[in-house]
């Protein structure tokens, strides 16, 4: 915040708690504002640029995601939009392989025994916790990963998934992008891959050991993961959500879970975020990992977003080329 607080051409107001913004509070002060910098869990609508006012020329979203802002409304009012890309896909990427590893190795279950303090009276059976293991293996030489949208991120994490031996990487491109199996070809040597292809959704859930889904959010991808997708996956897979809550379907993932229909997921984002009770049936399942939308959330990345999102703002407050823009 140096960076802001060091500046005489701009005056800055911050909302003061280390809590979601007062609605109040934010307009009321945004009022007359050039520019806005907020986190994504701020409820952005004309409400709040009708606040504002016509003097604001940027929106700075302290995330890579924008599919929660109002896009159309902003263009209209010819506001610039900056986001935060590339400065967190390392971050997310090894949250993604956290959760791989936790859910297909129980570490759900194994840690509840360990914190219940009933580690001492466990049957001492030479399967007990048992899970798939991510790495091939003399008894599952080929793994294969499956990627619903091959961006970025989903490119970093295959990256750490080399040493583990993945054989094949299928992934769910872009629909609105040709497939270029030269350029999968080309990034499968790169990373050392032997095989990267472009498949049908179906067949990404036929195939793949691990499914990772990390497209962006939205209407095309809501419940992308649905009972067709999950009754065909592997009974042994494991389905990581490290994107937006709302591509998997949450109420029959649950029931996957219960019925077995795969191994485990892994999820840092779940439907109805923030807002998820303890009782919910994704948390109570033993093989399901739940964490609270913690992708981003390492003091290097999150360091680097705030850096990102207060050089978007200035820029566009300056009315300057935005460092990272949303060209809407
Ligand atoms: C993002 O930046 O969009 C991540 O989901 C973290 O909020």
């Amino acid at each position: 915040m140096s960076l802001l607080y060091g500046r005489q051409d701009i005056s800055t107001v911050v909302w003061p708690e280390n809590s979601i913004c007062d609605r109040i509070w934010l307009l009321e002060n945004v009022k007359g504002a050039t520019g806005i910098l907020a986190m994504r869990t701020e409820t952005v609508d004309t409400e709040l640029l009708d606040a504002a006012g016509p003097s604001l020329k940027a929106f700075s979203t302290f995330s890579v995601g924008y599919e929660h802002l109002p896009l159309e409304e902003l263009a209209k009012r010819k506001i610039k939009l900056g986001y935060t890309p590339d400065v967190l896909t390392d971050g997310v990427a090894d949250i993604a392989i956290m959760l791989a590893l936790m859910a297909s190795r129980n570490v759900g279950e194994a840690t509840d025994v360990v914190r219940k303090g009933e580690w001492p009276r466990c049957p001492r059976s030479p399967f007990l916790f048992c899970g798939p293991q991510l790495s091939a293996s003399a008894m599952h030489p080929s793994r294969t990963a499956g990627f619903i949208g091959f961006g970025r991120i989903a490119q970093a994490t295959l990256k750490r998934l080399v040493p583990f031996g993945v054989t094949e990487c299928i992934y769910l491109g872009n629909p609105n992008t040709p497939p270029n199996p030269k350029a999968d070809a080309l990034l499968a040597r790169e990373l050392s891959v032997p095989s990267i292809r472009r498949v049908p959704l179906s067949e990404i859930a036929e195939k793949s050991d691990v499914v990772f889904v990390l497209a962006p959010g939205g209407p095309e991808t809501y419940h992308i993961v649905d009972e067709a997708f999950l009754r065909r996956m592997k009974p042994t897979a494991v389905l990581v959500n490290v994107a937006r809550g709302t591509l998997v379907d949450s109420d029959t993932l649950a029931k996957a879970l219960r019925e077995r229909w795969i191994w485990g997921a892994g999820l840092d984002v779940v439907e109805g975020e923030p807002v998820i009770n303890a009782d919910h049936p994704l948390v109570n399942e033993p093989r399901c990992i739940v964490l609270p939308h913690v992708g981003t959330a390492s003091t290097e990345t999150r360091q680097a977003m705030a850096v990102l999102a207060v050089e978007n703002v200035i820029a566009g407050v300056l009315g300057l080329p935005i460092p990272a823009e949303v060209y809407l």
